[in-house]
């Protein structure tokens, strides 16, 4: 096992009840900006018992936040956290709303453009402190220190991450879950399935513990997402695929292993050029990454098609690409692509991919950094299945 640090002082309030404990988190007086999306939790009554809760508070609302969310609509929250002297704010909504809502915390107190947060990677000094009421189980933000914003000019969909964008706390409610339709519900498996392989897919340094924990996390979502699909009101599945997919990113199984993320890099790239959701980029792509590296990644994926998917230990490579087989069905059974055909992605659009991540210094890509733009430009070749 690798020597790591760990930390993480988000404070999680799991369950139906929890709703209380808002008012008693956020400091009495301040000015809340309560961040939401395009009207879900209006129509799911959360809005309402958020609202409830924040009755002894003044509050400022913003809402309409993109799945995907753009710099350019976040322009005006962070005006408004400047002009109206915002001391917190509340994100209400999924990942983008949580990671809008960091985004915007972050930059109240960036003199530059905020932008530069992303592109030039400058560092977050200082950020509004904000907390969560999740509402699609999927992303870990609500738990994690990152957040994705996407520059709607120039078609980039960056990542940043500071110590002072952890939610102070998050409320995880499975019943705010109930009511999401089926492909976001099978968009949030898939990406929290993702956020466990591209940990744990790796190679072995002796990290059992942190293995089993990858392992059984994965095994949960297998078992319980297709519940969850085939009866949104499980109450008990819906628990189990909340807090495993926050587990999922919270950095805790992803202390003291290699990690790798080809598939995340590649597949912002898909979103930010043909607009596909942030789920469907990834299960387009994981396939192929694996398929194309299949020498370095081999002995892991027969490690998980042993314990993830109960084959017998058999000869390697066979264990190995039956879990590939098994990912793909497990993918498909869900509704998700795994491949990008439905793309009609030209060579000229998977060269322009490529040339963006050189000029962004991205390569070399993996847990090894053997992804080269060569390598890279196989992979999404091959995961055109032409
Ligand atoms: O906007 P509303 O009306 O709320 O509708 C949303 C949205 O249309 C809807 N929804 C959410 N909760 C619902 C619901 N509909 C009915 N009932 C509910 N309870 O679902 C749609 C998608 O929401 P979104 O927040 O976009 O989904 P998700 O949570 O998957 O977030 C995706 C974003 O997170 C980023 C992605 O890149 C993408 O931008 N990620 C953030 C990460 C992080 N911060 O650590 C890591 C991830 O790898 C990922 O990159
Ligand atoms: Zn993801």
């Amino acid at each position: 096992m690798n020597s790591f640090v760990f930390y993480n002082p988000t404070k999680i309030y799991f369950g139906s009840d929890k709703y209380g404990f808002i008012a008693k988190e956020i400091p009495k007086n301040s000015k809340v900006l309560l961040i939401f999306g395009g009207g879900s939790i209006k129509n799911n009554g959360v809005y309402d018992r958020v609202i409830k809760s924040l009755s002894g508070f003044e509050v400022v609302e913003f809402g309409g936040v993109h799945p995907n969310p753009t710099y350019e609509y976040l322009y005006d929250a962070i005006r408004l956290c400047k002009t109206e002297s915002i001391d917190f704010i509340l994100a209400v909504g999924g990942g983008s709303v949580v990671d809008a809502s960091k985004f915007v915390a972050a930059a109240t107190f960036y003199d530059g453009d905020p932008w530069d947060l992303l592109k030039k990677k400058s560092v977050v000094e200082r950020s509004l402190p904000i907390g969560v009421v999740l509402t699609l189980p999927a992303t870990g933000s609500e738990m994690n220190a990152g957040a994705v914003v996407t520059k709607e000019e120039t078609q980039e969909k960056l990542g940043f991450f500071s110590i002072h964008s952890f939610p102070k706390f998050s409320i995880l409610d499975p019943q705010a879950t109930f009511s999401l339709p089926y492909q976001q519900r099978a968009n949030g498996i898939s990406d929290a399935f993702i956020h466990i392989l591209e940990q744990y897919l790796t190679y072995s340094v002796g990290a059992s513990v942190q293995d089993r924990l990858a392992e059984g996390l994965l095994s949960t979502l297998i078992d319980q997402g297709p519940r969850t699909l085939e009866n949104p009101e499980d109450y008990t599945a819906c628990a189990n695929i909340m807090w495993a997919s926050t587990l999922a990113l919270n950095g805790l199984i992803g202390c003291g292993v290699p990690q790798d993320w080809t598939t995340h890099i590649l597949g912002h790239e898909l979103t930010a050029k043909f607009g596909i959701s942030h789920a469907e980029s990834l299960t387009s792509l994981i396939i192929h990454v694996w398929k194309e590296r299949f020498e370095e990644k081999k002995e892991k994926l027969a490690q998980y098609a042993i314990y993830v998917w109960g084959f017998q230990a058999n000869d390697l490579d066979s264990n190995a690409k039956q879990a590939i087989d098994k990912t793909r069905l497990f993918f498909q059974s869900l509704s998700m692509k795994t491949d990008t055909s439905h793309l009609n992605m030209s060579m000229t659009d998977i060269d322009n991919i490529v040339r963006r991540l050189e000029q962004r210094k991205s390569f070399p890509l993996g847990e090894k950094k053997t992804v080269d733009k060569d390598l890279c430009r196989k992979i999404l070749i091959s995961s055109r299945n032409i």
